[in-house]
C-alpha cells in the first residue's frame, strides 16, 4: 500500500472522548483504523453525522497508508493507521456543545511495535536526520519545525568545523504540505551540466555560485539505496572542508567498472 504523505487526516467517533485523551498522554492504537482525508466525508449520516455527541480526531500523521484505489467508495479518500499507530494528544478544543475536536499527532515508538512483514519494507518513512529531531521537537513545546531544522543545520556546519551562521528564531510552519514545491526538483546526478544550470538558475545563482555551492559534498556520502550511487567523495564525510574541489582537481579519475549508475573514481585510492 502506497504511504501517504505526512498530513492531517479525520476520524470521527460518536461519543465524547475528551476525557480518555489527555493532552500530553501518548496513546497506541492496535488495529488498522480507517480515516479519511477529507474533513467533509465525516458528515456523511453514516459516520459521524452533523447532530448528537460527536468527537472529530484531527490526525497529523507520518506513515499512513492510501487505500482509496482499493476502496468500494473512492469518493471517501479512504486512509488506513497501521496497528501499532501511536500519537501524542496535543490539544483538545470545543467549539460547540456535544462536539469536540482533539488534535493527535503520530510519532515514532521507542521500540518496534509493528515487526514489518516484508524484508526492506520500511515502516516509517526513512528520514534518519529528521527522526533524530523528533525528541528535541517533543521535549520543547512551542517550538516550530521551521526553527529546529534550520537550527540543526547551523549547529551541524559549526560541529563539522564550518563556520559559525548567525541564527534566529521565530519561523512559523504551514499546518500542511500544501504550499510547498513539489517533490523531486533537485538536481539529477544523471543529466549533466546544463540540467544543473536550469535547476540552479531558476533560483537566481551564477556559474560560479552554483560551483561553490557543489563543494559541499565535502560532506556526506551517497547511498546505493537512496541514490543508486555509492560511496564518499571525500575521506573526512563530517568535516567541512575545500576537499572536495582539492580531489576533483588534484586526484586521476576513471570510470567505474560495475553494474550500477555511470559514476567516476579516484585512480590511486579505489
Ligand atoms: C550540482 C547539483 C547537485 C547534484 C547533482 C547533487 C547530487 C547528490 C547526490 C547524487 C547525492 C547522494 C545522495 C545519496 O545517495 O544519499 C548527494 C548528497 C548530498 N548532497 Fe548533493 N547534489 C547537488 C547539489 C548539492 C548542494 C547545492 C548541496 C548543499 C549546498 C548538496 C549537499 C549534499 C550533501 C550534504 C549530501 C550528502 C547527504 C548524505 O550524506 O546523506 N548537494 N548530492
Amino acid at each position: 500500500l502506497p504511504s501517504a504523505s505526512s498530513q492531517i487526516i479525520w476520524r470521527g467517533v460518536n461519543e465524547d472522548l475528551s476525557k480518555k485523551f489527555l493532552p500530553g498522554s501518548i496513546i497506541t492504537w492496535w488495529t488498522f483504523s480507517s480515516c479519511t482525508a477529507t474533513m467533509a466525508v465525516l458528515e456523511n449520516n453514516i459516520y459521524l453525522n452533523t447532530t448528537g455527541v460527536r468527537t472529530i480526531l484531527a490526525i497529523e500523521t507520518i506513515n499512513a497508508r492510501v487505500i482509496r484505489a482499493e476502496s468500494h467508495s473512492p469518493n471517501e479518500d479512504e486512509i488506513l493507521l497501521l496497528p501499532g499507530t501511536q500519537m501524542v494528544v496535543e490539544s483538545h478544543s470545543s467549539p460547540a456543545p456535544n462536539l469536540h475536536i482533539i488534535h493527535l499527532k503520530q510519532i515514532i515508538p521507542n521500540e518496534t511495535l509493528l515487526q514489518s512483514p516484508l524484508k526492506d519494507a520500511y515502516l516509517y518513512p526513512k528520514n534518519i536526520a529528521r527522526d533524530r529531531l523528533a525528541s528535541v521537537y517533543r521535549a520543547y513545546p512551542g517550538l516550530t519545525y521551521a526553527d529546529l531544522y534550520t537550527l540543526a543545520g547551523v549547529v551541524a556546519i559549526e560541529n563539522m568545523g564550518g563556520p559559525t551562521i548567525k541564527w534566529r528564531s521565530g519561523r512559523v510552519d504551514y499546518s500542511d504540505g500544501s504550499k510547498s514545491p513539489p517533490d523531486g526538483r533537485l538536481p539529477d546526478a544523471s543529466k549533466g551540466a546544463q540540467h544543473i544550470r536550469d535547476v540552479f538558475y531558476r533560483m537566481g545563482f551564477n556559474d560560479s555560485e552554483l560551483v561553490a555551492l557543489i563543494g559541499a559534498h565535502s560532506m556526506g556520502r551517497c547511498h546505493i539505496e537512496r541514490s543508486g550511487y555509492d560511496g564518499d567523495w571525500t575521506p573526512r564525510t563530517t568535516s567541512v572542508s575545500n576537499d572536495f574541489f582539492r580531489l576533483v582537481s588534484q586526484e586521476q579519475w576513471k570510470e567505474r567498472n560495475w553494474k550500477g549508475s555511470r559514476q567516476f573514481e579516484d585512480v590511486r585510492t579505489r
